[in-house]
């Protein structure tokens, strides 16, 4: 028999692996100062494009106000308990009314965390005779959700509807016997290439098959829409998504999130969503604090008017420059080239010392070998002269990554590496 540590001492994951290369500077990096488009990286000026505050509210003056009063008149641990025991509130019920108005939905239920909530979501929506069919490049917190279910499930290749009209005819007839239902799960925006859910075909498959749609619109929540409503308002099809899911993480610049669907769906997640029935309440200064944001994302389309002006700008310059930003079609912004992980490291990190451009990287095993993806987050407080720098810097590494620079930069990790 083993110890059962001896596993992590052989071996410390697929990321804990490239620690003693990656950490500090690739894995765990250290940004400071306020949040905004430039910020301080070991001791550095830098612009910084990895941070999901899309309409720029996390250092906006009027939610920093609200955010420190509410923190003064309610401190940080009202209300205690679960929401079902002691923890529920007036202004609780007044954030899930104004954001069912906002998503056009009957209802909502406020979740403290939008992984831990869509883990719940997903138990408390299907039972062992149902079955999953969900898109094979799902957010973590889906497959955790399905890795619940004790029925059958299946994937469909990424945002392919042919797939999932596939996957769909094998879940219908399992489900026929079983006497289950079925229930499709997609992201509004995939949040590392940028596509959008392939909504409208997916709901459209509703003419032929008998399923229920679940949809994760983390990042199509403010950013997508004729009012921020999400990638279910943009592809005009809300009404046809039976549970719309959104965190508060990005657009909102805060902590917690919601799901929303109609009263009937909802009055039974309330009872049944074990990550709320079993974990103390959303804090009242987090609930205050996204009243204000939601009046902001209503009130104030200029946020999200400046926002596209930076993607815009960003994601055509990249464009006419030649580079391949893939099959984006939100504000996230991927940069593919072509390289090994070592060269990888020796760019970004000629990107932030000498170009102050901070962007994360994703490599091999989240995307193929030989590929690196730098992934952009544009938010409404970039400048155009930002977008600029951030251009040339980007035609500067393009430049020495073709005609070996980094390769020879970084000789010495690709061997420690075996690379
Ligand atoms: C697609 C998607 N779903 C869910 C989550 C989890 O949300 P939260 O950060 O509120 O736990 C994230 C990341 O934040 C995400 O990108």
């Amino acid at each position: 028999m083993n110890d059962l540590f001896d596993k992590i001492y052989r071996d410390r994951g697929p990321l804990g692996r490239w620690a003693s290369h990656a950490e500090g500077y690739f894995i765990f990096p250290k940004l400071e100062g306020q949040i905004s488009n430039r910020m301080k990286f070991q001791g550095k000026d830098v612009i910084t494009w990895s941070i999901n505050d899309y309409l720029g509210l996390a250092n906006h003056p009027e939610v920093r106000k609200v955010d420190a009063e509410a923190s003064k008149l309610y401190g940080s641990a009202y209300p205690m308990g679960a929401r079902m025991m002691s923890g529920h509130t007036s202004l609780h019920e007044r954030l899930q009314n104004e954001l069912a108005e906002f998503v056009n939905k009957e209802a909502t239920y406020l979740l403290n965390f939008g992984y831990q909530g869509m883990v719940s979501t997903i138990d408390a929506l299907v039972a062992k005779n149902d079955i999953i069919v969900y898109d094979v490049d799902s957010h973590a917190c889906i497959i955790d959700g399905v890795r619940l279910h004790m029925g059958k499930r299946f994937t469909y290749k990424h945002n392919d509807v042919v797939s999932l009209e596939k996957n769909l005819e094998r879940a219908t007839k399992l489900a026929e016997q079983s006497g289950g239902g079925i229930l499709v799960i997609s992201e509004g925006v995939f949040g590392m290439r940028g596509e959008q859910g392939r909504l409208k075909e997916i709901i459209e498959l509703k003419k032929k098959f008998k399923f229920r749609l679940l949809v994760d619109d983390a990042h199509g929540f403010g950013t997508l829409g004729k009012t921020g409503a999400g990638a279910g308002e943009e592809q005009g099809v809300q009404d046809d998504i039976d549970v719309y899911f959104a965190t508060f993480a990005k657009s909102m610049a805060s902590t917690g999130a919601f799901i929303a669907a109609d009263e009937e769906i909802i009055n039974y997640l309330k009872y049944n969503l074990r990550s709320q029935m079993f974990a103390k309440s959303l804090q009242m200064q987090l609930v205050v604090g996204a009243l204000k944001r939601l009046d902001m994302l209503r009130t104030m389309p200029e946020l999200k008017e400046n926002l596209w002006n930076i993607v815009n700008a960003l994601q055509s310059g990249l464009k006419e420059r030649g580079f391949d930003i893939g099959t984006t079609q939100s504000c996230v912004t991927p940069v593919y080239l072509k390289g090994s992980i070592p060269e990888a490291m020796a760019l970004v990190k000629d990107l932030r010392e000498n170009h102050g451009i901070f962007c994360s990287i994703v490599v091999y095993p989240v995307i193929p070998k030989g590929l690196i993806l730098l992934r952009m987050i544009p938010t409404a407080t970039h400048t155009l002269e930002d977008v600029e720098i951030t251009l040339n810097a980007f035609s500067a590494i393009r430049e020495r990554l073709q005609n070996g620079t980094y390769k020879r930069l970084s000789a010495a990790v690709s061997k420690a590496m075996g690379e």
